[in-house]
């Protein structure tokens, strides 16, 4: 059978964007930011200086918590939805439902080798670590760039209000530990860190 282009779903034209995809668009642009602070960190390792290895395990202790946790199950949601109603996305889905758990995979391994690596007894070459942890930058970027640029303006066409709950009831997330409205006290020197980059501290 012949796919035929997403059409509006005709409960969703013109109306707004769907609430659970605005919060994975918010969620976006805090991993973006997080993203851009490992990168910086990263790059000292391969300019043969310092990094703050704390900082980039907090950032690590985040991702493998709240996106990978809460994030990325919930977009596997709006996915399997928006198959349900229009099959033109599956390619991309199936594309980013697989990066979905190398995100994963890669997470976990970056955060034990960062945390083998702040050892003062690591034997961990540094352009080990910052190959890794370069990668995974690498690999969450395009990731969200096709999710942004593509699936979600899909998705806001595909799902209505009525969808947008029962993703939000399916995944009884503990709301973010970091950007949400109460930081979690794990994260009281990122969040801080992160406050004080944004006043140009
Ligand atoms: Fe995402």
């Amino acid at each position: 059978m012949q796919e035929h282009p997403a059409q509006p779903h005709p409960q969703t034209a013109s109306r707004s964007k769907p609430q659970v995809i605005i919060e994975l668009n918010r969620d976006h642009v805090h991993i973006a930011k997080l993203m851009d602070i490992l990168e910086a960190q990263l790059h000292k390792i391969e300019d043969i200086e310092k990094p703050d290895y704390v900082l980039m395990l907090d950032i690590m202790h985040y991702m493998t918590h709240y996106p990978d946790m809460f994030h990325h199950p919930k977009e596997d949601l709006v996915f399997a939805k928006m198959l349900e109603r229009d099959t033109a996305q599956r390619e991309a889905i199936d594309h980013l439902e697989q990066e979905h758990k190398l995100i994963y995979d890669k997470g976990l391994a970056l955060r034990e080798m960062l945390e083998s690596a702040s050892s003062e007894m690591a034997m961990i070459p540094r352009n080990t670590v910052a190959e890794l942890g370069l990668g995974y930058v690498q690999l969450l970027r395009s990731h969200m760039s096709l999710e942004e640029s593509q699936v979600f303006r899909a998705a806001a066409e595909l799902l209505s209000d009525a969808d947008s709950e029962e993703i939000e009831k399916r995944l009884e997330s503990p709301g973010d530990p970091l950007f949400g409205a109460t930081v979690a006290g794990v994260y009281e020197v990122l969040f801080k860190y992160i406050k004080d980059e944004a006043a140009g501290a």
